[in-house]
């Protein structure tokens, strides 16, 4: 049996990455591609409600390694619920955010390690890693501009400038530590213009699957 393709996108906030990943989806969809969207935290129901828990502003007590538990948890009922069935089904999967994000945002940003952090993601994914990493790439200044304009701002988008800085400093190590996985996508260009590009890569990849 055809085995699907899993692909991730990540991004610090305020890269434009569920809009670009869920443009993708649709030129996907366009094109007759058996392709479904997913989200992390999230994307099924037990794993919507830990995000509730984990972005909701009004928890200012949450301890970091709390945070990176509820978003393993998440992560681990979300593969064995939706990824893996689907994936065995032959169809391509697009998830918005996978175990980088972990390790930029806990590992980076809440200073807690990557080799920390990947030790308690590797017992929720047991070394299951996406095929391919889309990294939609932005300067922490944009970034952050673009955070500053957003109406609603989840407990995340509310931390402090510092954090943010040192999770885009982490990605620029993962995105060295798994140079093989990861497509790196300009972000800093009109909306559509990285959608495009987006898209060009992940049919890249499909085709290069077979
Ligand atoms: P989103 O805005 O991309 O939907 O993600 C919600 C927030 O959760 C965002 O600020 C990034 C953060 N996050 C982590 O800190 N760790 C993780 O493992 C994931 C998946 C997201």
């Amino acid at each position: 049996m055809k085995k699907g393709i899993f692909i991730t996108f990540e991004g610090p906030d305020g890269s434009g990455k569920t809009t670009v990943s869920k443009g993708v989806y649709n030129k996907c969809l366009e094109m007759g591609i058996d392709v479904i969207y997913t989200r992390e935290p999230g994307g099924i129901e037990i794993a919507e409600e830990i995000r509730k828990i984990i972005l909701d502003p009004k928890n200012v007590t949450m301890d970091s390694k709390t945070e990176a538990l509820l978003y393993a948890a998440s992560r681990r009922q979300h593969l064995v619920e939706k990824v893996k069935p689907a994936l065995d089904e032959g169809k391509i999967v697009l998830c918005d955010r996978f175990v980088d994000s972990s390790l930029a945002y806990q590992g980076c940003g809440r200073h807690l390690g990557i080799d920390e952090v990947w030790s308690i993601n590797n017992f929720a994914i047991e070394g299951f890693m996406p095929t391919k990493t889309i990294y939609l790439d932005i300067s922490a200044e944009e970034g952050l501009k673009r955070i500053e304009s957003r109406e609603f701002k989840d407990r995340l988008d509310q931390e402090t400038t510092q954090f943010h800085i040192d999770v885009q400093q982490g990605y620029k190590q993962i995105v060295e530590k798994f140079k093989d996985r990861m497509v790196i996508v300009d972000a800093s260009k009109t909306v559509d213009e990285v959608i495009d590009e987006a898209t060009k890569r992940v049919l890249e990849i499909i085709h290069a699957q077979g």
